[in-house]
């Protein structure tokens, strides 16, 4: 056993300004979410209740296990978008009937439930996370199928919904629908690719025309029931397997259609030795200091994490920028690559290649903590070769086959956010601390090279240089990139699977280590070539 021994001071000025700033933020993360949990508003959840209906988060309650934990996905998408916070769909991960299951349910308050772009991000994002993770699925529907106004941006794409659908179901992955109401036209597929359907009576609706469009296009004359209702579905189609009385049966039959799919994870089950961490995690919440430059030792944060506080680092003396090493997450074992100083030089890189080399030997998983502001700059460095060393990092993380879990923490900015896995790496489960900043490179920095590039350009051509008008736009430019590299707007565009409280960060682990190996977990020795 390694414990870290911990040295934070929580009665410094910086733990204590880092805890005001993180209390702050998550204020306001708990606003977007309060806006998501409120779905189309007062008016529209009123008229939902007096038709007798089930919120979405009732229905998800009621599916999953009792006093069960539920890992929301995405709980803020659209954050900072001209559409309603939450994407009108609810997307997480629950227990039913004792099964890890990723549930997607449409929210009926809002634009009747309808799927914008972001809806449809969300939902695909999702679907990924099933396939990945071998997650069974369960749609809760209830929609008016694409959001009209801005169908060019889902129409062509949201195809992919009902492609993974049939493609999870051949995976071997079950797929269930319950349909609440409206499942029309393109939704109408949902149930249609599922392996299993529940229809409730007098409430699902499931045609591929409602009754106006077919007597435009036919002339014929039906109702709802005849086109397309549960009872007509249960005994003439066919395409309801279940007939529920009301939406509390269709809820009770979908976990006894779970209980009977006969399912078993494939990856490695938690040991059986799980310690809670030796420091408190509510001191997570002030380990961040305000201002990103001002480093941090990630070592407070494992502390704060793993199991026992128990962690065996591995080269310890070398590319201290970086540190590696190995612990357990709620009884799984983790590899994990943390930022210690902000900037990767070659050493940190080689390190890093190395370690994920022998997480895939261990097929161990690997947590990602990133505080970076990405690999070295300058003449030395790029004569000793960071870009093939950065390289190699990145060769290493993008063809590794264990799961991989990243957490920003703080600065995830330019390569050094790839390497460190950023979405576009596919790990399986990515999430933000409030104090996380994600971009390109810092917004400073990033104005700073356009007013040198927009100047170094206008002498080139002999033109006029106006700096004043030129210092205006690099001011404004700084506002606008520090904006968009917050996390709550990264999460809006569902560039991660969530902002999460620090203190939450063991328990969100854990959960998703828990769904993870629902999979197996086996590493590679394939990787790309390495440039030494
Ligand atoms: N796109 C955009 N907005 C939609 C929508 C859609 N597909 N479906 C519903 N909405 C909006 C409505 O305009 C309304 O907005 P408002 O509150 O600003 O007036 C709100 O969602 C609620 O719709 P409403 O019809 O009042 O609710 P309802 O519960 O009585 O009916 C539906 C819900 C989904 C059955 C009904 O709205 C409907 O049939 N929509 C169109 C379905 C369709 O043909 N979709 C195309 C499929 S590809």
């Amino acid at each position: 056993m390694t414990i870290i021994r911990s040295t934070l001071d929580t009665s410094s000025e910086t733990f204590r300004d880092g805890a005001a700033t993180m209390t702050a933020n998550l204020a306001a993360l708990d606003s977007a979410s309060a806006e998501a949990v409120a779905g189309g508003g007062e008016k529209a959840v009123a008229r939902h209740r007096q038709r007798g209906k089930l919120t979405v988060h009732e229905r998800i309650e009621l599916l999953i296990d009792r006093d069960s934990p539920f890992l929301e996905l995405s709980p803020i998408a659209a954050w900072g978008t001209e559409f309603p916070v939450g994407g009108s769909i609810v997307t997480g991960i629950g227990q039913v009937s004792g099964v890890e299951c990723l549930i997607l349910a449409n929210d009926p308050t809002v634009r009747g439930g309808s799927t914008n772009p972001w809806s449809l991000k969300k939902m695909l994002r999702a679907q990924d996370i099933a396939r990945e993770n071998r997650l069974p699925v369960i749609n809760l529907v209830e929609s008016g199928g694409a959001d009209l106004p801005t169908q060019k941006d889902i129409f062509v794409p949201g195809g992919a919904m009902f492609r993974n659908l049939t493609q999870l179901s051949r995976a071997g992955i079950p797929t269930i629908s319950i349909v609440f109401g409206n499942s029309t036209a393109g939704g109408a597929y949902l149930p249609g690719m599922s392996d299993q359907v529940i229809m409730i009576e007098e409430r699902s609706k499931v045609f591929l025309a409602g009754p106006p469009l077919v007597k435009a296009a036919t002339g014929e004359i039906a109702d709802d029931e005849s086109l397309g209702g549960a009872a007509m579905h249960a005994r003439v189609s066919g395409l309801a397997d279940h007939y529920a009385v009301d939406e509390q049966d269709a809820l009770r039959l979908g976990r006894r259609v779970v209980a009977r799919l006969n399912w078993h994870k494939a990856g490695p089950a938690p040991r059986g030795d799980i310690r809670p961490p030796r420091y408190s995690p509510e001191e997570l919440l002030g380990i961040v200091p305000s201002d990103l430059k001002i480093p941090f030792d990630p070592r407070e944060v494992i502390a704060r994490v793993v199991d026992d506080s128990d962690f065996d680092e591995f080269k310890v003396n070398y590319g201290s920028s970086l540190v590696t090493g190995w612990a357990q997450v709620h009884g799984y074992p983790v590899g994990v690559l943390a930022n210690a100083r902000g900037v990767l030089f070659s050493a940190e890189a080689q390190k890093a290649a190395q370690f994920i080399q022998l997480a895939n030997r261990y097929d161990t998983p690997l947590l990602f903590l990133h505080n970076t502001t990405g690999y070295m700059v300058g003449k030395e460095y790029e004569q000793g070769g960071i870009i093939k060393h950065g390289s190699m990092m990145i060769n290493a993380v993008a063809n590794s086959t264990v799961p991989h879990i990243s957490v920003l923490m703080g600065a995830s900015y330019g390569a050094g956010h790839y390497g460190m896995c950023g979405r576009a790496y596919d790990p399986r489960f990515v999430f933000s601390w409030p104090s996380a900043r994600c971009a390109v490179m810092g917004g400073a920095q990033l104005a700073e090279v356009t007013y040198s590039v927009s100047k170094a350009s206008a002498l080139a051509q002999g033109k006029p240089f106006d700096d004043e008008a030129a210092t205006m736009q690099r001011d404004l430019i700084e506002r606008q990139i520090t904006a968009e590299s917050m996390p709550m707007f990264m999460s809006g565009r569902v560039y991660d699977d969530g902002v999460i409280d620090p203190r939450d960060t063991r328990t969100v682990l854990g959960l998703s280590l828990s769904a993870i190996h629902s999979a197996p977990v086996e590493g590679t020795d394939a990787f790309g070539v390495f440039r030494m």
